[in-house]
């Protein structure tokens, strides 16, 4: 039986950090061999709010599908792919422009939260309205069967349904398929200072991490505010570092850590150098990808081609139908 199908974008705005990887891309590795996997850069959409000063887009895109490679995304199993080299998306785009109505965009709750957040960033664009519109488009020029998601991206999935109901409705059935969510639960991960882990907030572990870095990171990060000293007694669930223990160090340790934080008989420098040993141990060999990858970026570019070439391909045959069901062949 033919594998489903999975499109998903990320969209190049800087480097992925430990938030990512947990929330997105840990999943999207993991789905690779159930389903038919579509993964792309969505660099048209960090244009959307980057406009001013695209140059993070392009620096950044190369990074990210490194990181995506080092993580363990497969260019065997999976079609890894830059948006913005299927020019088909853009007219896919402007043809489901024509039959959405502006009320379901002004309505969007990310468009309007985002617009009031970003404010100095003037997202009163056409092209921000339209953000999810061009998001239907990457989705359903695929036939995409499952989107992953988080949360947040709910509304877009579900205008992007309702987008398809209407093309089909008045074009003709079954031209366009309608998606459903594979909702992604990401673990609550912190930052080093405790608010939401984020670049704009300088408190991320990004993906690629030095030796060093990591350490210094998190040496940096922010414990239970009772233990001020050795022999405060602290408590783990208020500590910002526990998370990433739950995740990463096995349960024999963290019972005793659990413990140690409770009756103050280990302090967090020593808590922390178990995490440290634990992320290293998980991210050396990513790193070491990565590295790979950084010195060998025509391989990178080799393997975006191809995905080019696979997309091209699956697209072409969408938009074929797309054009005959809205009678603009000859
Ligand atoms: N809007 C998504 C985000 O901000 C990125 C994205 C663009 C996307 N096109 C997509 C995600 C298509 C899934 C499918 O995270």
């Amino acid at each position: 039986m033919e594998k489903k199908r999975i499109v998903s974008g990320i969209r190049p705005t800087g480097d992925l950090h430990l938030g990512h990887y947990l929330g997105v891309l840990k999943n999207w590795v993991e789905l690779q061999d159930e389903y038919q996997c579509f993964y792309f850069i969505a660099d048209w959409h960090a244009l959307t709010s980057e406009y001013r000063d695209p140059s993070i887009i392009s620096q950044s895109s190369r990074d990210m599908v490194m990181t995506w490679l080092g993580v363990g995304i497969d260019p065997e199993k999976s079609v890894i792919f830059r948006q913005s080299d299927i020019k088909t998306h853009a007219e896919l785009f402007l043809l489901l422009s024509m039959i959405t109505p502006l009320s379901w965009l002004e309505r969007n709750p990310t468009y309007k939260e985002l617009k009031e957040e970003l404010k100095e960033k003037d997202l009163s664009t056409f092209g921000f309205l339209g953000y999810p519109v061009l998001q239907a488009a990457d989705i359903v020029i695929y036939h995409a069967d499952r989107v992953p998601i988080g949360e947040d991206q709910l509304p877009h999935l579900e205008l992007t349904r309702e987008i398809v109901r209407r093309f089909n409705f008045i074009y003709g059935e079954q031209v366009l398929k309608e998606p459903k969510e594979i909702l992604t639960e990401a673990p609550k991960v912190t930052g080093l200072d405790g608010r939401k882990m984020s670049k704009s907030y300088n408190n991320a572990i990004f993906i690629y991490e030095t030796e060093d870095s990591l350490k210094l990171k998190v040496m940096q990060m922010l414990t239970d505010i009772k233990r001020q000293r050795k022999k405060d007694p602290g408590e783990p669930k208020d500590c910002n570092l526990y998370p990433l223990h739950e995740i990463y160090t096995d349960e024999e340790t963290r019972q005793e850590i659990q413990k140690g934080c409770r009756d103050a008989s280990f302090g967090c420098v020593d808590c922390k150098k178990i995490l440290i040993e634990n992320l290293h141990r998980e991210f050396q060999p990513v790193w070491e990808r990565i590295d790979y990858y950084r010195g060998h970026v025509s391989l990178v570019d080799d393997i975006l081609r191809e995905g080019c070439l696979r997309a091209a391909q699956e697209s072409d045959r969408t938009m074929d139908r797309v054009r005959t069901a809205m009678r603009l062949t000859t």
